[in-house]
């Protein structure tokens, strides 16, 4: 069965020690603050914006390097209306939703749904709750608004704000937010923000096999802004308004979409696990009822603090979005395939997941509250035990003191490493205190500049996961940190899956 969204309790303390955390050492922070934020839009602040680049650039680099046949674009965000007419968004793209009338607050029913069916459980009544997920699915999936009003007052399912059961009726809310073109604000003029970046791969799909002289098999990577007017945005980063996906599109004969549909969904499922998630934390989830434009989809779900929850979608999408283009547009959209002296509209397996909510992943994984020694000895750490390869930064330089030449040497240790990696300069407070503040924000290494140094040239470097410390010639700092922040290793790591 699937779980609610309301966190059990100590989930919740888990969940708001991640965000406070995000927010407290500059991973995250509300957007527009000083306004007390904008619901569901958030900003990344210094060390967020290096964590979330760096799951792009792997992301990037697995596609494109990795795969011959997969190339990337960069496509706008506004595009064609007919484009969402197309897609289905304009028609399709709606969620049921129901207004309680005393707190005014606005619901998405199958949410609404979920938590209920999510407290029966709780309350043990396992069957009940089933049943309820049961005929909400029926519902849904027969498109009866009627039926769900209701079955909401059959349940005498209230308002978690208000506490009554006073609903309007149930009304689809489609998701797309919209804007002007031009100076005059008429119908014709309303263009979408992109509610999935997919479209942009669609509609570039002849130009790339063209100028590419691509070959079926073969896909289309791009990572850009999407925007969807959730209605119930909850949950920190993982459901925004405005987030970003990360979506390939790999065109294949028809008929073989099954064969690379499976090997999506294995190496898709590697990736996460290669970038250090346990592979306990992840499962996948086939999609029970189909979206109407495919014909197998399923989703890989990471065990958030909250409960398993989607953090990446694999569709086999068929020929439905090439086919709907091709009739909007009356422009081919067709291939011929030399091997069978063939022409025809490539079937689509699509990989979509969201940076936010991959970056909220490592955040909730990484998180690590440490209890070491007893009685006098007893010490607390609380440290991000990111992948080094993902961490915001590689290494934190420290001269032992202000004095006698160590900034000096620090500083050269800074200059030999600051082309490769991206690394700090710190001389402030004590030793301890700078180590503490690196454990927080996740850096695997730190450099310590000492009296020695001056002599041999060497340095201590600390390992944030053990605090263990080693001393290391100068010369060779570049290779002992490369060896383990490299991207490259993971690739090669992945290329053997
Ligand atoms: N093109 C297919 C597509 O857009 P989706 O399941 O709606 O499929 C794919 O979205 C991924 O995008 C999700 O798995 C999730 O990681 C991310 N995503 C979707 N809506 C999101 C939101 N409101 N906030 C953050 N990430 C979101």
């Amino acid at each position: 069965m699937s779980q609610s969204n309301t966190p059990r309790p100590e989930e919740n303390s888990l969940m708001s020690k991640v965000i406070s955390h995000a927010k407290e050492y500059g991973f995250v922070f509300p957007s527009s603050d000083i306004y007390d934020g904008l619901q569901a839009v958030y900003d990344y602040g210094q060390n967020g914006v290096e964590l979330k680049n760096n799951l792009k650039t792997l992301w990037w680099k697995t596609m494109t390097q990795l795969h011959e046949q997969v190339v990337g674009i960069d496509a706008s965000i506004f595009m064609h209306p007919l484009t969402w007419k197309a897609s289905g968004h304009v028609d399709g793209f709606n969620d049921p939703m129901v207004d309680n009338k005393d707190s005014k607050k606005r619901y998405r029913v199958d949410h609404l749904l979920e938590e209920y069916a999510f407290r029966l459980e709780l309350e043990g009544e396992t069957q009940r709750a089933e049943d309820v997920l049961a005929e909400m699915n029926k519902l849904l999936g027969a498109n009866d608004l009627k039926g769900l009003q209701e079955f909401i007052i059959k349940e005498k399912i209230t308002c978690p704000v208000s506490g009554t059961a006073n609903w309007t009726e149930v009304r689809q809310f489609n998701l797309m937010f919209s804007t002007q073109v031009g100076s005059v604000a008429d119908e014709s003029s309303t263009i979408y923000l992109r509610p999935e970046t997919a479209q942009g791969i669609f509609v570039n799909f002849l130009n790339v096999q063209k100028t590419g002289r691509m070959k079926v098999p073969f896909g289309i990577a791009q990572i850009g802004k999407a925007f969807r007017n959730e209605i119930v945005a909850r949950q920190f980063i993982f459901r925004m308004r405005e987030f970003e996906q990360m979506e390939m599109q790999f065109f294949v004969r028809p008929g073989e979409e099954m064969k690379w549909y499976e090997q999506w969904k294995a190496q898709r499922m590697k990736w996460h696990q290669i970038l250090g998630i346990p592979a306990d934390s992840l499962k996948y989830h086939d999609h029970e009822k189909l979206a109407h434009y495919a014909n197998a989809a399923v989703d890989i779900e990471f065990k958030f603090p909250f409960g398993f929850k989607e953090i990446e979608g694999i569709h086999s999408r068929t020929d439905f979005d090439l086919r709907n283009h091709q009739e909007l547009s009356r422009k081919k959209l067709q291939y011929f395939d030399p091997e069978i002296n063939q022409n025809y509209i490539p079937y689509v397996i699509e990989t979509s997941v969201g940076a936010d909510r991959l970056f909220l992943m490592h955040l909730c994984h990484a998180y690590t509250e440490e209890i070491s020694g007893e009685g006098e000895e007893r010490k607390e750490r609380t440290f991000l035990k990111l992948h080094p390869a993902l961490a915001p930064v590689k290494a934190a330089i420290f001269p032992l003191t202000k004095k006698d030449g160590l900034p000096e040497k620090a500083r050269e240790v800074m200059d030999l490493l600051k082309f490769d990696f991206n690394v700090i300069y710190e001389e402030r407070d004590s030793i301890g205190k700078r180590y503490t503040r690196q454990d927080l924000i996740g850096t695997p290494f730190c450099i310590a500049v000492d009296y020695q140094s001056l002599e041999d040239n060497t340095v201590t470097i600390r390992h944030r996961d053990t605090t263990h410390q080693e001393r290391v010639p100068i010369a060779q700092l570049r290779q002992h940190i490369g060896d383990e922040v490299s991207m490259s290793k993971i690739l090669r790591e992945l290329q053997t899956v």
